[in-house]
Formats: C-alpha cells, sequence, structure tokens
C-alpha cells in the first residue's frame, strides 16, 4: 500500500531550482506565504535575491539563495547537498529549472539536443539522486518535477524540448513505482501555456507558433503546493489538458497528422491548442 504523504508546509525546507523567475519565482513566494523555509536556485544573483526578499516579505521564516548554473551536472549535486547542510535536511525539491528549444528537426544539432537534456532531464536527476540516499535515511520527501504538456503531447517544432519533458516524465513515474512504499514521493505538473519569459525572445528559438490563451504561473505554484502536501501523482495546469493528452492516446496518427497541419498553419487548428481537447488536432479525421 503506497504510504500517505504528511508534508505540512509550515517549517518545512522546499529547494526550488529556477526561482529566479516565472513559475520558480511565483512558487518560491507561495512556499514563503505558507510558511515554509526556501532555498532558490538559478544564475541570475540580483533575480533570486529579489525573488528572496519577495519570499520573506511573504512570510518565509528562512531563505537561501544559491546562484549556479545547473547545466554543470557536478555544480547541481553540489548545490543539493549543500542546500541539504544548509537547511538540515530538505523536505520538498521542486525540479523547475528549465529552458525552451524552439527549433525545426531540419534545423536542430545534436549539441543542442544535448545541451537541453542536460539542463532539463539530467540536471534534476543527479540533483534528485544526490538527495534520494538522504531522503530515504531521513525518512521522508517530496519532489516535484516540473515537466510540461510538451511532456506528454509533444509539440511541433520541439523535439529536443519534448524530448526532455518525455524523459522527465518516465523517470518521474518510475521513481513513484520504485518508492511506491516509502515515504519518498515523486510528483509532476505538466504546465500548458503559461505567461513567463520562457515564451519570449530566447537565444538560439525560432519563434512559438503558440499564440492562444496564456495562464499565470500562479496556477503553476498552486498546482505545486497541492501536489507538495497531497497524495496527488500528477496535475496539468489548466487541468482540462489533461484531456488533450487522453485524446492523443486513443488516435496517435489522428494526433499526428493533425499537429503537422497545425504547423503548416497554425491558424487553422489552433483552438486544438487552447481549452477545447475536442479541437486537438487530427479529431476532425477520426
Ligand atoms: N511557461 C510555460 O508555458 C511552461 C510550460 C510547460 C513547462 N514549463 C516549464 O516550467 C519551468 C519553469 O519555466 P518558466 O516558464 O517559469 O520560464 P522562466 O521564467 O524562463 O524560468 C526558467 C528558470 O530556469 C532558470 N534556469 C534556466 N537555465 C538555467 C541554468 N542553466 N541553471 C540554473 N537555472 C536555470 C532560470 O533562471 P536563470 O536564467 O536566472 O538561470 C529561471 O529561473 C521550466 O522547466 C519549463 O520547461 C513552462
Amino acid at each position: 500500500m503506497a504510504v500517505a504523504n504528511t508534508l505540512t508546509l509550515p517549517g518545512s525546507a522546499i529547494l526550488v531550482t529556477g526561482a529566479s523567475t516565472g513559475i520558480g519565482a511565483a512558487t518560491a513566494r507561495a512556499l514563503g506565504a505558507a510558511g515554509a523555509r526556501v532555498g532558490l536556485v538559478a544564475r541570475r544573483k540580483e533575480l533570486l535575491d529579489q525573488v528572496a526578499a519577495q519570499t520573506r516579505a511573504a512570510g518565509a521564516p528562512d531563505v537561501e539563495v544559491w546562484a549556479a548554473d545547473l547545466s554543470d551536472l557536478p555544480l547541481a549535486e553540489r548545490v543539493a547537498l549543500e542546500a541539504w547542510d544548509r537547511f538540515g535536511g530538505i523536505d520538498g525539491l521542486v525540479n523547475n529549472a528549465g529552458a525552451p528549444k524552439r527549433k525545426h528537426v531540419t534545423r536542430l544539432t545534436a549539441d543542442e539536443v544535448e545541451s537541453i537534456m542536460t539542463l532539463n532531464y539530467f540536471s534534476p536527476v543527479r540533483m534528485t539522486l544526490a538527495l534520494l540516499p538522504k531522503m530515504r535515511e531521513r525518512g521522508g520527501a517530496v519532489i516535484v518535477n516540473v515537466a510540461s504538456l510538451a511532456g506528454r503531447v509533444a509539440p511541433p517544432r520541439e523535439a529536443a524540448y519534448a524530448g526532455s519533458k518525455f524523459a522527465l516524465n518516465g523517470f518521474s513515474e518510475v521513481m513513484a513505482v520504485d518508492l511506491y512504499d516509502e515515504p519518498i514521493h515523486v510528483k509532476v505538473i505538466q504546465p500548458g501555456p503559461i505567461e513567463t519569459p520562457i515564451w519570449g525572445d530566447v537565444p538560439d528559438n525560432e519563434p512559438p507558433a503558440y499564440d492562444g490563451e496564456f495562464y499565470p504561473p500562479q496556477d503553476c505554484a498552486e498546482a505545486i503546493i497541492e501536489l507538495l502536501t497531497t497524495d496527488k501523482f500528477e496535475i496539468y495546469v489548466p487541468p482540462s489538458l489533461g484531456d488533450v493528452a487522453a485524446l492523443k492516446g486513443q488516435d496517435v496518427e489522428g494526433f499526428i497528422a493533425g499537429s503537422a497541419a497545425f504547423a503548416k498553419d497554425p491558424g487553422a487548428v489552433n483552438a486544438s491548442y487552447r481549452n477545447d481537447p475536442s479541437t486537438i488536432p487530427g479529431r476532425e479525421r477520426s
């Protein structure tokens, strides 16, 4: 039988990566408001210091900042272990740092794929495996991996990004299974289109095709808190996107045909990337 999740946020130590902007910063502030002790990791120290001040102002009794490039995997591991020592144990790890890679596969290089896998997949895996023995010995923790709808329903021109998020989902599912009888809980959040700098003019990325509705990063912060404190394994933001993933599973050939049509003319089938699962690309064929 699964061991129930008993994490309560006040006083708990939660390490959030990618906390300088977007979903990570919103999560840090929300955790602060819930009375958690919060560790923040990203590269840009000035932004982290600002988020740290906001997190303290929201109510966090203790906040620490680590400015680090998590693509440096030995450094990612060291940060995780340093944070463990600094807080005297970590109750929650939110693996959120990530970068986009919007590029047609014919223009993608192997180095770009490797670099996106390093940040989006290997760095959370490395931090998780570094802390896992300590978490098991201490007797409990919750790990929330910030994957993506793109890790269940791959978008056109995002092969490298989708690959990294599918990998993170697969790793998370098997961790949840392997640790089913232990008080170590592994969860995933699948954000859809969330209004953050990831959608902006990012170097070495092509412009996004999506031009539909965006959701606030606070919606993800709330979902991450729900995952940290309940027995839920997975949350889509918005929740209706779970139906999109389920529909894809029922007709994957239709989905691929519809996605190809979307890639050629986003206007024609753009509604499929919004909230109505009946308009998923390819639905009209089945
Ligand atoms: N926004 C969406 O629509 C959406 C949808 C699905 C999934 N997601 C996922 O949500 C997560 C957060 O993204 P976001 O949307 O909040 O975008 P964001 O505002 O651009 O946040 C990305 C965060 O990751 C950090 N980061 C990037 N490269 C890093 C590196 N090499 N080392 C350490 N930290 C690094 C960034 O900080 P620094 O630049 O300061 O290092 C920043 O704090 C990502 O994993 C993303 O894939 C987002």
